[in-house]
Order: C-alpha cells, then structure tokens, then sequence
C-alpha cells in the first residue's frame, strides 16, 4: 500500500506516467467514468478548503466513486479530543482511500502509520502540499510543454506556502530550473528548503524584494497569498499582506508567453484585471487540478482502465 506524503514519493518517471494519464483522462472523461465503481474516498479536512477538497470529491465522483467526510475539526470527533490516530483507524473501516488536511505538519503522516487504507497529505500545515504540486506540474507540462530549462518566479509567502515548499522540492529535479524568490524579507523561504533542497541540489536561485525587477526573466511566475492564518500577530499580517499586487501595469513588463498560475484562494495580490490576460493561468490550473487528482486515486487505489 502507498500514501502520498510528499511530492518526492513518486519519482520523475512515476510522474511523467501520472501525468500522462491525468492528460488521458482530459481528453477521454467517459473511458473513466466507472473506474471506481464501488470504491470510497474520505475527505478528513481539520482546516479551511474549498478547491482541494470539493476536486478531490469531485475527482472520485466522475470516476463513479462516492465521498464521506467533515470539512472542518468542529464537526469532527476532534472537537471531543480524538486522535488523528484513532481517528484514521476509524476511518480505515469505512473508506477505501483518504485524503486529510491539518494544520499541524506531519499529521497525516501519522495518519498513514495507523492507516489500513491510502492516505493523501492534502496540506499540513506549513509543510507541504503534494496534490497541489501534482496539479502545478500538470499545468506547466500542459501549458508549456516542458517541464525543464524554466526561469521561475515564485512570489509572496514563501515562508508559510506550503504550496510553494512542495513544487520546489519537486522541481529541482528537472534539468536546467532556475528560481527566483521574490518575497519580503520576513517571508523568505525556510532554511530547510534554501539548504537541503536548493542548495544541496545546486540548484540556481536567487533571492530578491522587487517583483518589477524579476519579471522580464521569467517563463512562470507562481503567485502566493500572505498565509493568514500562520501569522503569530495580525500586525504583522496586516503590514506584510498587500506587499505584492500583479497588475495590468506589471504584466506589461513580463514576457508575452509568461505564465501566471496561483495555488487560489487569491486575495489582493492579484488584481481582478489580469484575469483577462491570455497569460493567466489560474483558473485552467484549478481544473487540472481534478485530472490531476482523479489519476492519483487511480493510481493509489492500482486500477487500470484499458
Ligand atoms: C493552498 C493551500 O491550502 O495551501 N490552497 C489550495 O489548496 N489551493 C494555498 C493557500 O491557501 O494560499
């Protein structure tokens, strides 16, 4: 049996055989619409979500599976002091595969540990976020073809994005990626992240304030919303959460066939007049994010559709 605690799970030609058949599924919907007959997904979310969650359930749906859940700690056993121990082997009985969000870091790893079933890291914490990376990688092989020799703008809270811990240390295994970190100086990337990932892989990155300066060089920038609910005070949050706001203004002096892509929600840090912008790439990401996740069940749960 295999979890999916990390983007470094599966290796490359694991993902290359992933996304292949997420591309299989976009362009073939019916071919898989009874591949889970039968099977059960948990959904175990002890933290806010409305795109991971509902493309999970969606993604088990159109694969003729059915979902069960709760959407927040509150309505769960948790809220009398249940373990995530206790809880998965629970779980375990009634599911056939599940995915679980928490805020703490490194609970759904020990969800796995007590689990008789798969269980999918669907964000914990500040860590790490595997699934939306599965989605990222998608998008950029699909909308640009390769996933190799790419300048990347990564922009925002890369202190407490777990979304943008995850596609790094998933990127730096491709050929010729090149990372500029554009973030405040209180939201830079974690030391685990700058030394044993990119260094460690003598990967080529650089770490900047100005969004301006790093735009013309960039074949991607992924755009990050200032992590809310990680701040230790709101003054903080309030002083750092408008530092960045791509504009009309900026996407001017980007490369025309730059993409835009943003895990979402978004905030301000995207105004709503990019959105008409051919280069913006967030919302497309958004949907690949349910073939992204329906090849991920199939490929947990081992079924094969000829
Ligand atoms: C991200 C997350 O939960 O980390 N959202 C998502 O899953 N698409 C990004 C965020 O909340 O900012």
């Amino acid at each position: 049996m295999r979890h999916l605690m990390s983007p470094l799970d599966f290796s490359v030609e694991e993902l290359e055989k992933l996304m292949n058949l997420a591309n299989d599924i976009e362009q073939n919907p019916k071919k898989y619409a009874h591949a889970c007959d039968g099977k059960i997904l948990a959904t175990l979310f002890y933290e806010p979500s409305t795109r991971t969650r509902l493309s999970f359930e969606s993604a088990m749906i159109r694969l003729g599976g059915k979902c069960l859940g709760f959407a927040s700690a509150d309505n769960s056993s948790a809220a009398k002091g249940e373990s995530v121990s206790d809880t998965i082997r629970i779980v375990s009985c009634y599911a056939d595969i599940c995915a679980m969000r928490h805020p703490k870091e490194g609970a759904p790893l020990v969800a796995s540990m007590f689990s008789t079933i798969p269980v999918i890291n669907a964000g914990d914490g500040g860590h790490q976020h595997p699934t939306q990376t599965l989605t990222d990688l998608l998008t950029i092989r699909s909308l640009k073809g390769r996933l190799d020799h790419l300048t990347i703008g990564l922009c925002g809270d890369l202190k407490f994005g777990r979304t943008v811990h995850s596609l790094i240390s998933a990127l730096v295994r491709y050929d010729n990626i090149r990372f500029i970190l554009i973030s405040p100086d209180e939201l830079r990337v974690p030391d685990y992240i700058r030394n044993d990932v990119l260094k460690a892989n003598h990967v080529d990155f650089k770490e900047v304030t100005k969004l301006e300066d790093a735009l013309p060089n960039l074949d991607l920038l992924y755009m990050t919303r200032v992590q809310k609910e990680r701040f230790f005070n709101e003054e903080d949050y309030v002083r750092m959460k408008d530092f960045y706001i791509l504009d009309k203004a900026k996407m001017d002096l980007a490369d025309p066939d730059m993409l835009v892509l943003h895990p979402l929600p978004r905030v301000n840090e995207i105004s709503v007049e990019v959105d008409k912008d051919p280069r913006a790439a967030y919302f497309k990401q958004a949907q690949y994010g349910v073939y992204a996740r329906m090849a991920l069940i199939l490929t947990l749960l081992g079924i094969e559709v000829e």
